[in-house]
Parts: structure tokens; C-alpha cells; sequence
């Protein structure tokens, strides 16, 4: 007899039909993957993160990548987020039953405040997600998310303007990810999601040149999955408000690591270039799982680690 599973869980007051969110800058403006990926069937999918004016990135190389990682600069290329509500988003209201979550950066407070001002005025945006990976400008390029004082104050200000739940995307590279996680929340955070990538670099020994023209690079795929396992426990309990983790996840298991850890949700990034069905295969994956496991409701796993 086959099981009925109940995969649903809840992030800030938006149902998820399941926990499985493809991860931003990995999944296009979504309307890419709509051949390759039944978008209904994910939990929600994150577009790539969207500034105020549209951005080329950075020169090439932009990526490399090893077995267990890849680097990359992509230098948060974008269409704008004028362009994502005229150009991307009417496709995106066609399809039913599907969740769609608009990442946001900038450089400055009023950055962010002016992306989010352009995005309230579309239709069928579920959440924003606040990149605070980005160097804070008017702060001397201090990454707003590596700054307790700056990451307040971003929050804060977004918060303000957000007409959405808000979801703030924390940076690995903090010294306290439980004191970045409670700084969010009291500043107005909806949810948290993290880690988005690692600051890292490589060097080709033969060109002794670095591997991405950026020189420094975000490091992300299986490599950094038990540290971010460790991250996202770390900040679950910090706080009160819901947590969605993410960070080289690329079976079904990672997802029930990352719920035991204490994660509601997760994201799924780099699993998506290596197989673009990767989100799907997981949703999949999972409900087997749970089959498998006598898991009824998904939701129950959540930081159910046993330490006994
Ligand atoms: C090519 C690439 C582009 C990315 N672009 C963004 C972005 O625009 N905004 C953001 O918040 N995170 C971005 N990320 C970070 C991912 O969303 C995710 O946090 C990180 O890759 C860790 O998850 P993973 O190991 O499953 O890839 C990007 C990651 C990659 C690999």
C-alpha cells in the first residue's frame, strides 16, 4: 500500500507544497527551467537576485568547478528588477501553482529600499530574499552581512518598504552566524535562508593565474554541506522565526540532514548546472524517503536530531 505523505510546510505565512526551493543566480528568472522542470512541483524556486538597474557581472572566467565544488564570480549579472516584473514575470503569472521568490541586492541601504519599491508594484511575488553577501559601499565595502551594525540597519530599512514576507539570505562568512541569525529576526526578519556561498580562490599552478578573473570567488556544492549543516543548527537555535537551509544539497538525504538540523525549507544551487532536473528529482527523492521511513508529515523532522 502506498503511504500518503504530507510534504507541506509553512515559511513565514507562505504554504509550500513541499520543503525543496530552487536557489538564486542557479535557476535563471525561473521561465528557463520551464522545459526541463515541472515548476509546479517544486516547493518554490528563488530567481536570480535582481538590483535596481540592470548589471553585465563580472569578465570571464566567471566559474570552475572540481567534483565537490565550484567557484564562482558571476559579479550578480541581472536584468534589473523593472525588467524581471515587464519581461520575466507575465510568463511566470501563467503558470498555476507555483511560488516565486525575487532575491534583492544593492550596495547601499537605499539600494535595496529602491529594488524592493519597484518589485511591490508587481504581481505574483511570494517573498523577497535579501542578498546581504554584497559589500555595503557607504560603509567602506564591509559586507552588509558580516556586519552586525550594517546588517540591522538593512534589514530594518527593507523591512519598512517590504509589502512580503522577508526572507534575509545570511553570509557563512561571519565569525557568529547565531549572532548575524538574531540580529535578522529582531530587525524585522520574516525567515532566514543561508549560506549562500564561502569567499574562496584558486590558482592554476601551470598559468599561475587564478582560476576566476575575479580572483576571489563564492564556493558552493557538496564540499560545504557539513559546514553549513553546522551553520544553519547553529542559527535554528538562535531564533524563533523559520530557517531554510541550503548549501551543497544535491540527494534527498541532504534534505532530511538539513531539516533534522533544524532547517524548514532548503535550497537547492549548484546541484541544478551538474542536472538541471536535480529540484524535481529531490521532491521525488523525498517523499520516497519519508515512505520508506514512516515519515507521515515532513514537518516533524524539523530539528528532530537525535542526541541520545
Ligand atoms: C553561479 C551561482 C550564482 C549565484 N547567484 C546568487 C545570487 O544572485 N544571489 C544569491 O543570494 N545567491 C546566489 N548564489 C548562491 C546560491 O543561491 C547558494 O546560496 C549557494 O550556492 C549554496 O548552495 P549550493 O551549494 O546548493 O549551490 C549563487 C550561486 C552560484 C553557484
Amino acid at each position: 500500500m502506498s503511504r500518503v505523505v504530507d510534504l507541506s510546510v509553512d515559511i513565514a505565512g507562505i504554504p509550500l507544497k513541499n520543503p525543496v526551493i530552487a536557489a538564486s543566480g542557479t535557476f535563471g528568472y525561473g521561465v528557463e527551467f520551464e522545459d526541463v522542470v515541472e515548476l509546479g512541483k517544486l516547493g518554490g524556486f528563488v530567481v536570480k537576485g535582481l538590483s535596481k538597474e540592470p548589471m553585465s557581472g563580472n569578465p570571464p572566467p566567471r566559474l570552475w568547478e572540481t567534483a565537490a565544488v565550484m567557484l564562482n564570480a558571476i559579479g550578480l549579472q541581472n536584468i534589473g528588477a523593472q525588467a524581471f516584473l515587464e519581461e520575466k514575470m507575465p510568463r511566470l503569472l501563467e503558470i498555476n501553482n507555483i511560488v516565486v521568490i525575487t532575491n534583492v541586492f544593492g550596495y547601499t541601504r537605499e539600494d535595496y529600499e529602491e529594488t524592493i519599491d519597484i518589485l511591490n508594484q508587481g504581481e505574483g511575488i511570494a517573498a523577497y530574499e535579501l542578498n546581504v553577501s554584497c559589500p555595503n559601499t557607504s560603509r567602506g565595502g564591509l559586507q552588509f552581512g558580516s556586519d552586525p551594525r550594517s546588517l540591522d540597519e538593512v534589514v530594518a530599512a527593507a523591512r519598512r518598504i517590504a509589502r512580503r514576507p522577508l526572507i534575509v539570505k545570511l553570509s557563512p562568512n561571519v565569525t557568529s552566524i547565531a549572532e548575524m541569525a538574531y540580529v535578522a529576526q529582531e530587525a524585522g526578519a520574516d525567515a532566514l535562508s543561508l549560506v549562500n556561498t564561502f569567499v574562496a580562490m584558486a590558482i592554476d599552478p601551470e598559468s599561475r593565474r587564478p582560476r576566476v578573473a575575479n580572483v576571489t570567488a563564492g564556493l558552493s556544492g557538496p564540499a560545504i554541506k557539513p559546514i553549513a549543516v553546522r551553520m544553519v543548527y547553529d542559527a535554528a537555535h538562535a531564533v524563533k522565526i523559520p530557517v531554510i537551509g541550503m548549501g551543497g544539497i544535491s540527494t534527498p538525504e541532504d534534505v532530511i540532514e538539513y531539516m533534522l538540523a533544524g532547517a524548514t525549507a532548503v535550497q537547492i544551487g549548484t546541484a541544478s548546472y551538474w542536472d538541471p532536473c536535480a529540484t524535481e528529482k529531490i521532491v521525488d527523492g523525498i517523499e520516497q524517503w519519508c515512505r520508506d521511513h514512516h515519515v507521515t508529515r515532513i514537518e516533524d523532522l524539523v530539528g528532530g536530531m537525535q542526541l541520545e
